[in-house]
């Protein structure tokens, strides 16, 4: 093997930069070429792609966002698609290809797998935390840290006029940016769709907290149940007097330097996934279990059914009262 490309996809995560950084000179150390496809699965069906020397991912292990630029690519979802992007493969005689990207970036490693039998690793790139093979996906940790700054902002104004704050975190289906959020920034109430909820419960919990002395109260909502605005109507109905603002943190959450974790995570994907590659290992990702890093099939991988950390969540209501 003397020759790979590396692209991100989907929507993009802290992290990601250092991520392209430990890749390519890890891979210049080990006498491989790289190359970095621009947009995602788009920069290989058009062809758009350039080398990367250790000079070209310099001052970028801070950065957020991706120096790579990243796209959703629909025509890539289609075998005509997934035929043009091989045809720039093999005109630049790349051997081998690093993703970094979310689920819908995975599916495509695991295409170019089994349709063609190329030789790609996926590393886990998105703030949502919605891999279940990996404890842990690159950016995720920037993000949590990210509406913990926010949180602290809202609770003191909130504490002032002795307001309820709804407070919607993003994460697609998955809870677990509200869940951390929540434990972390010391919230009354997390609402994530891996629970089901009952308003009435919340209202009385409101109310009980103002009772027990309570002058701000957080609730921390995952945008998988409901937007912050509809939660808000819903609690003002039930509770006219109560006085709530709610916040839609928003792409804040995706922006950003990386934290240590982060960081952490991407010098070990990266070197990790390179050296899959460099084993001939094709069709498998990287992640972290249990503080080690690990690889697995790709199809092992998507396969694998997430356990919600019950535990957590449990813990970020008895730690409220
Ligand atoms: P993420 O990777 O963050 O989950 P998306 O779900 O938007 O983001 O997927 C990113 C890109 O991955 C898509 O725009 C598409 O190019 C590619 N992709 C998604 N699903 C598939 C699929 N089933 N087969 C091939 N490629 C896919
Ligand atoms: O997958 C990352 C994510 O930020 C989700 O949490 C969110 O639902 C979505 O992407 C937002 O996508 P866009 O950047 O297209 O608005």
């Amino acid at each position: 093997m003397e020759r790979i490309a590396i692209l991100t996809s989907g929507g993009d995560a802290p992290g990601m930069n250092a991520c392209i950084r430990a890749v390519t000179r890890f891979a210049l150390n080990k006498g491989l070429k790289v190359f970095g496809v621009e947009r995602g699965y788009q920069g290989l069906i058009d062809n758009d792609l350039r080398e990367l020397k250790a000079r070209s991912v310099s001052d970028i292990i801070q950065r957020g966002g991706t120096i790579l630029k990243t796209a959703r690519c629909p025509e890539f979802m289609k075998i005509e698609g997934q035929q043009k992007a091989m045809d720039t493969l093999k005109k630049h005689r790349i051997d081998a290809l690093v993703v970094i990207g979310g689920n819908g970036s995975f599916m495509g490693v695991k295409d170019l797998k089994t349709n063609f039998g190329f030789n790609a690793v996926g590393i886990p790139g998105t703030i949502d935390n919605d891999l279940q093979y990996t404890d842990f996906t690159l950016g995720f940790d920037t993000s949590v840290n990210t509406c913990l700054s926010a949180i602290n902002n809202i609770r003191d104004t909130m504490t002032s006029h002795d307001r309820i704050s709804i407070i919607e975190v993003m994460g697609r289906k998955c809870g677990d940016i509200a869940l951390y959020t929540a434990l972390c920034g010391g919230a009354e109430t997390v609402l994530i769709p891996e629970v089901p909820y009952n308003i009435i419960d919340i209202s009385n919990k409101l109310n009980h907290n103002a009772e027990k002395g309570k002058n701000s109260d957080i609730i921390v909502l995952a945008e998988g149940v409901c937007s912050a605005q509809d939660l808000k109507i819903m609690l003002k109905g039930i509770n006219p007097k109560l006085s709530f603002r709610s916040t839609t943190l928003g792409h804040i959450q995706r922006g950003g330097s990386p934290s240590m974790a982060d960081r952490t995570l991407a010098a070990n994907f990266g070197v990790r996934a390179v050296e899959l590659l460099m084993e001939g290992k094709s069709g498998r990702v990287v992640g972290i279990k249990n503080n080690a890093i690990i690889d697995m099939d790709i199809d092992e991988a998507m396969a694998c059914k997430g356990e919600f950390n019950k535990a957590l969540y449990e813990r970020i209501n008895i730690l409220s009262i």
